[in-house]
């Protein structure tokens, strides 16, 4: 099933914490799953109204733009506030928005309660609050270090007075703060997370949707690591451009096979684990890395149904219609008796949520099940999955990033069949 939320209300998740709390990461990675999975998210940051709003001051503001008692600059802030989260409840109204992410601090009671009863009492939308509370030094020290830094509200400053500057920043808000209450607050759905994922409190979350975004938050974790993603090597039906079935690898296919073994068996990484589908050309391809392996069924590739073992050309031949459709919505397309990208994406959920619970982790896979997962980590719109490059004998390396992923791709010397298909040949 991919995951269409039929009529009912859109629901607006409204961030809560002090800054460098990871509120933003935590709301762009959120927003990246839920669109994955067919559920049409965005955010809504008051820190960019902010930047955006024609007042220069606010632009590269200094800590004391952050005072609470400097009225000019409240009023700024607030009227920065109230129009991200009018521009949400839009989204979810007329713009075919299931779910916007109001990206600010929220910090007092107060400003809590206004916000509610805008969403839920005057738009009759949904609403549920996710607050970060860190009071780990590390971890909000590198988050200034490694990303508030290199906002653009501190493009130009030295960084070293940049952090100061933050520091003292987050001090204004300090003043303020009150964490959500689970006395007076007690009516709203929210979940609390503690230290970065070290604790959670889940309170009152309703429906589908809340559970799936709980559970989601539950998964991810933000300790360095890296993925690696490859194809198998080359196989017997990729010479002939034959699809699906379960061939074995050719002899350039094995001497990939060969080279990624080395790869990995030369460089030590911690704690890395291999999986694979249960495909041969994927066991084969990994067959001589010495780490510990996992084979999912999940991984395996799309499912042709009754085009399973033809060729494009034996398809083009004797199911044209099929063909000319295919062509038309590649995304959406489903295989007589199998499977579309939109069903491949529903299938890997699961294994993109142990995905994130994991540390390193090479996953050798098949080209539609990759587009699939570089779609999730590049954040690259569905109906741009099926036409991703993943080409034979490369090795792909996801590094994440502050708000992001970064991907090297690393090409074997090892000749191989291309099997890209370009728009408008099925
Ligand atoms: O050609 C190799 C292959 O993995 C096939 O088994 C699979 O059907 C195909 O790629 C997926 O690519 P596309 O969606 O472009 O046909």
């Amino acid at each position: 099933m991919f995951f269409h939320i039929k009529g009912g209300p859109g629901q607006v998740i409204v961030m809560v914490g002090l800054p460098a709390r990871g509120k933003t990461y935590i709301a762009k990675k959120l927003t990246r799953y839920l669109n994955w999975i067919g559920v049409s998210t965005r955010v809504f940051n008051a820190g960019d109204y902010r930047r955006q709003a024609h007042v220069e001051m606010a632009k590269k503001p200094k800590h004391s733009f952050f005072d609470p008692n400097n009225a000019e600059a409240s009023a700024i802030r607030e009227a920065c506030m109230e129009a991200a989260l009018t521009d949400a409840m839009d989204f979810l109204r007329d713009g075919g928005g299931k779910v916007a992410i109001f990206d600010a601090t929220n910090t007092t009671r107060e400003r809590r309660k206004i916000v509610y009863d805008k969403i839920v009492n005057q738009n009759g939308l949904k609403c549920m609050f996710l607050e970060s509370i860190c009071n780990s030094d590390n971890i909000v020290e590198s988050n200034v270090r490694e990303v508030k830094v290199h906002s653009p509200d501190y493009k130009g400053v030295d960084a070293e007075e940049a952090i100061s500057d933050f520091l003292e920043r987050i001090k204004h808000y300090e003043d303020i703060y009150e964490p959500i209450s689970e006395d007076s607050e007690n009516h709203f759905a929210f979940i609390k997370i503690f230290n970065a994922g070290e604790k959670y409190v889940i309170h009152k979350h309703e429906g589908y949707l809340q559970s799936k975004i709980v559970y989601w938050i539950m998964n991810v974790h933000i300790t360095p690591r890296t993925i690696y993603l490859t194809r198998h090597g080359e196989s017997m039906y990729n010479v002939t451009n034959r699809i699906g079935g379960d061939s074995d690898l050719t002899s350039r296919g094995q001497h990939y096979s060969l080279a990624l073994s080395y790869f990995f068996n030369q460089h030590v990484i911690p704690g890395l684990r291999v999986w694979t589908s249960w495909l041969k050309r994927t066991i084969q391809t990994a067959a001589h890395i010495q780490a510990p392996q996992e084979r999912w069924r999940a991984l395996n590739e799309i499912d042709a149904g009754d085009m399973e073992n033809l060729t494009y050309d034996e398809i083009e031949e004797k199911f044209p219609e099929e063909f000319k459709a295919r062509d038309q919505c590649k995304l959406t397309y489903r295989y007589p008796s199998g499977e579309s990208y939109q069903d491949l994406v529903a299938r890997l959920e699961p294994v993109m949520m142990e995905l994130e619970r994991q540390g390193n982790v090479l996953l050798v896979g098949h080209q539609a099940v990759l587009r699939c997962i570089l779609g999730y980590f590049l954040d690259k719109p569905l109906e741009e999955l099926p036409y991703i490059k993943v080409p034979l004998h490369t090795l792909i390396k996801l590094t994440p990033q502050a708000y992001g992923c970064e991907a090297e791709f690393i090409r074997f010397p090892i000749e191989a069949n291309d099997t890209y298909r370009p728009k408008g040949s099925f």
